[in-house]
């Protein structure tokens, strides 16, 4: 196949997860120990631009604007490998991503970054790949990407093998009310790498085989949730399964966690909310960072609740996002 230097620009929303995913059996092909269930945001997104280009003599890496190298470049370049591979060709890419979060720093996902990149350096190296298979692509950038790939609600099917692991839609979510409030702790990167943690989760916690047990359940449960728009339901499901999440973390050895006190704080917060009938559920990711679950009945008293303890700037309202768009 001949190449030109067709430039794409594709965008990926970033993604929250209901049921998490934590914990590879696989970490090569980045094949999880269980399946996850997700919501894409619409607020929070990635958009990437790749060209491969004859001329260059390498591949050009750069992340909002700054160039990028060791770790995360090499996460990149296995992508754009895997896309030469399928592609068959060998020429360079230029890759150029931005994240469009509205805060400098802190809610960047990987997620929204790999599915996004997937899906630019598929089309601008000539190929026309399925939302199965820019899933499985994105997949081996970083786990969770495999579901920024489709918008609403989406579930990653762990499979065992590259074939059969990768997500698909649930339900769009157009139909819902739901809310999601991002509350802004830290906005520096996360010390513990995701992969390093679970890698430390499933080998030392002594809780892992329960946590499997724990996701099957919470899988029907969400599903079930999603089906008849049982929004408490699906809130506490999730909330539970983020702390159960956490546990893991804090029964690893050496043990740790991603909270700090703030997040302690607000989630004590959340939890005073709903004793006052204020329906809202937490959810925690790998970091300090909190994402509260709401109906837009109480979305206003959640923001004025929340900027006043950590300012306005710091409180993020989004609703359910699409999947991959091609600008
Ligand atoms: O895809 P990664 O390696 O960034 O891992 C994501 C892990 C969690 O965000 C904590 C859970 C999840 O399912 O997204």
């Amino acid at each position: 196949m001949t190449t030109d230097k067709q430039e794409i620009t594709a965008r990926a929303h970033t993604n929250i997860a209901l049921v998490k995913y934590w914990g590879k059996k696989d970490d090569n092909l980045i094949i999880p120990q269980t399946d996850s269930i997700s919501l894409t945001l619409a607020d929070f997104y990635t958009d990437t631009t790749v060209a491969f280009d004859d001329q260059l003599s390498a591949d050009s890496l750069k992340i909002d604007n700054k160039p990028i190298f060791d770790k995360e470049a090499l996460k990149v370049q296995k992508v754009l490998d895997l896309v030469r591979n399928l592609a068959k060709i060998n020429t360079y890419a230029k890759v150029s991503s931005t994240n469009h979060v509205p805060m400098a720093a802190g809610l960047a996902s990987s997620a929204s970054g790999f599915a996004a990149l997937a899906a630019a350096a598929s089309r601008a190296a000539g190929l026309d790949l399925s939302d199965t298979d820019l899933s499985r692509l994105a997949r081996q950038g970083s786990g969770s990407a495999s579901r920024s790939v489709f918008g609403g609600f989406v579930q990653w099917h762990s499979g065992n093998d590259n074939e059969t692991s990768f997500a698909t839609q649930i339900d769009s979510a157009q139909n819902w009310d739901i809310k999601v409030v991002a509350l802004i702790i830290k906005k520096s990167r996360k010390k513990h790498s995701s992969t390093q943690a679970m890698r430390e989760s499933v080998e030392t916690s002594p809780y892992y085989p329960v946590w499997r047990q724990v996701v099957a359940k919470d899988l029907k449960t969400i599903t079930h949730a999603i089906r008849t728009h049982d929004f408490d339901l699906l809130g506490s499901t999730s909330e539970l399964n983020a702390m159960r999440m956490h546990a893991l973390t804090l029964s690893s050895d050496p043990a740790f966690t991603y909270f700090n006190g703030q997040t302690i704080e607000l989630l004590e917060k959340v939890k005073e909310l709903r004793a006052n009938n204020v329906n809202c559920y937490a959810t925690v990711d790998a970091g300090p960072n909190i994402k509260v679950l709401c109906q837009s009945k109480d979305l206003n008293q959640i923001i004025t609740v929340f900027s006043q303890l950590i300012g306005p700037e710091n409180v993020i309202a989004t609703e359910p996002g699409s999947g991959i768009q091609y600008l």
